[in-house]
């Protein structure tokens, strides 16, 4: 997957996203677990400012889940309803119903009062490339949904998945642009495989990847790849591709391969539950 964006994309993206707001009662906005911070755009606080807001830890399952729990507490302070979710394996959905409801506590009280009988709540899912939207939508709203809203070919109007008697969810997820512009957010958002990897020094990434694990979750590449995690950080990697037999001809160790051998197993879990950004 190739994330660019370019102005004119952004202001498309901003400006359908603005549109689909004004339809909707409660944002969903997905984070990645791992990552919350540097997967999430901050102008969703701006744009979705009279709305209420369900922040879902999606992809928890990758992530430590002291951070997780961390991660909850501080954006429920901040007046946010969170949830932890793994959208691969629907873990946490069952919780979602319920919270929704709780969310929404006001508008379904406003409705009662003026007279306003079983008016569905109405929510749209929003978030970075690749934090796990299209899957989010399919694990929650299962196979068996029911699509309303106009016929299409007649109008081009909204396509509303019926989640039960008292939700829909607008079919098509809002893309928010991911927020390049800190360094540091680029790095974390390349870490967890959201920048694609020929365009990144992954030999770089590697190193700096390996430092961070040191210090924050000492002894995961020790126990993975049967090696000392002292010396200097490319010690360790040369390290890693001994121990996996990374070589080119004659001797040479192959950084490339170790590099692709360390993010694909920080990727896919192998290395353990970890989190790139901690709550400070
Ligand atoms: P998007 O619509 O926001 O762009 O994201 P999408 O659903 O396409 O998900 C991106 C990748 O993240 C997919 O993996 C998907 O399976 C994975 N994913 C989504 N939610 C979770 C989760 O909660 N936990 C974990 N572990 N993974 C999740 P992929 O490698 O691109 O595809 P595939 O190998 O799963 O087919």
């Amino acid at each position: 997957m190739n994330v660019q964006w370019y102005p004119g994309h952004m202001t498309k993206a901003r400006r359908q996203m603005q549109e689909d707001i004004k339809l909707i009662d409660l944002i969903i906005e997905l984070v990645d677990a791992r990552v919350p911070l540097s997967s999430r755009n901050p102008d969703i606080d701006e744009l979705g400012k009279n709305k209420s807001r369900l922040i879902l830890l999606n992809k928890a399952d990758l992530a430590d889940e002291r951070q997780n729990e961390a991660w909850k507490e501080y954006f429920q302070k901040k007046g946010y309803f969170v949830v932890k979710v793994d959208s691969r394996s629907g873990s946490g959905m069952k919780m979602i119903q319920n919270v929704i409801q709780e969310a929404c506590k006001e508008k379904i009280e406003r409705d009662r009062r003026r007279g306003i009988k079983n008016r569905p709540i109405r929510a749209m899912v929003v978030g970075i490339p690749n934090v796990g939207k299209s899957t989010f939508i399919n694990t929650f709203a299962g196979k068996a949904c029911a699509k309303t809203g106009n016929k299409p070919g007649v109008t081009k109007g909204k396509q509303w998945i019926r989640l039960n008697k008292g939700v829909e969810l607008l079919d098509t997820p809002g893309i928010l642009w991911p927020k390049f512009e800190d360094q540091e957010v680029g790095i974390r958002l390349a870490y967890i495989g959201s920048i694609k990897d020929d365009v990144l020094n992954m030999e770089e990434l590697s190193l700096s990847l390996i430092d961070y694990l040191r210090i924050k979750y000492q002894g995961v590449l020790e126990k993975r790849y049967g090696i000392p995690e002292e010396g200097t950080s490319l010690e360790v990697m040369e390290a890693i591709a001994r121990a996996r037999g990374c070589l080119k001809k004659g001797e040479e160790l192959d950084y490339g391969k170790t590099a692709g051998i360390l993010f694909d197993d920080f990727r896919s879990g192998r290395l353990g539950r970890i989190t790139l950004e901690w709550v400070e």
